[in-house]
């Protein structure tokens, strides 16, 4: 494993216990601290970026993406105006905005207690979905993979089988999407 990959590895671990120790430490009487909110609102954000960064460089729209072992920026006066030069995928950025997100407002989730109410339902909804949406995630690169690799080698019929299966996996993770935003508008105007 490559420096950066042992350094990304671990970094992820420990914002997995990170939840854990904050959520307890700040539990009981401070259950509706700022800090909490604080998390849910960059961990949001950060899944925000992930999905709009995607959904924009995989149609050119506004920003590209250019693969390099360097990191680089360009600005253009005419569409697509931005190209982003990095040695990883724009698939990698949703992936690691959106895990890092999940688990920034799973710190708030474990905060609270009450897990009744709009807010409460809402909230745990929410947290349901996001691990779906996280489970699936990786569900759905593994599909995704082995269309390549099948392809690579010609096996055309196993090919389209994935493809297949793809395109219906892709409805359900778009759609768990949508859920999330749902219960998050509703989620937000019972809580502010
Ligand atoms: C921008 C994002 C969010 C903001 C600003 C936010 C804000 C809040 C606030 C202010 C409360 C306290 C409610 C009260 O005092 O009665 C709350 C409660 C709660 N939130 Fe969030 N939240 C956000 C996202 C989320 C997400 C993504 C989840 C789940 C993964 C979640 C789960 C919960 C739960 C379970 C409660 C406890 C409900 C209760 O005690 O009544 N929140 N949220
Ligand atoms: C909070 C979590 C997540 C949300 C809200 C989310 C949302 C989305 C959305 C809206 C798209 C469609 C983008 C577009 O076509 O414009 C998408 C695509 C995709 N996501 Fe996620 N995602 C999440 C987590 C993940 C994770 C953790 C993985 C993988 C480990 C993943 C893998 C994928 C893949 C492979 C696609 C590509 C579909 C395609 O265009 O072919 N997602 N995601």
């Amino acid at each position: 494993m490559s420096r950066g990959k042992t350094f990304l590895v671990i970094f992820l671990f420990m914002l997995l216990l990170m939840p854990l120790v904050l959520g307890a430490e700040y539990g009981g009487e401070n259950e509706y601290q700022a800090g909490h909110k604080l998390f849910a609102i960059l961990g949001v954000a950060m899944i925000a970026v992930g999905v709009v960064y995607y959904a924009l460089t995989k149609r050119k729209l506004i920003i590209t993406h250019q693969t390099s072992s360097k990191w680089g920026f360009e600005l253009k006066m005419e569409h697509p105006y931005m190209t982003v030069i990095g040695p990883v995928s724009p698939m990698t950025v949703h992936h690691f905005f959106t895990i890092t997100g999940t688990l920034l407002v799973f710190v708030h989730f474990f905060s609270c207690s009450n897990y009744s109410g709009i807010a409460g339902t809402t909230g745990l909804g929410m947290a349901v979905v996001l691990v779906l949406l996280n489970i699936m995630g990786f569900i759905g690169r593994s599909i995704n993979r082995s269309i390549i690799s099948t392809a690579e080698v010609n096996d055309m019929e196993s090919a389209k089988k994935y493809v297949n299966r793809y395109e219906k996996w892709k409805k359900i993770h778009i759609m768990l999407a949508v859920i999330f935003t749902v219960l998050l508008v509703i989620h937000l105007n019972a809580v502010l």
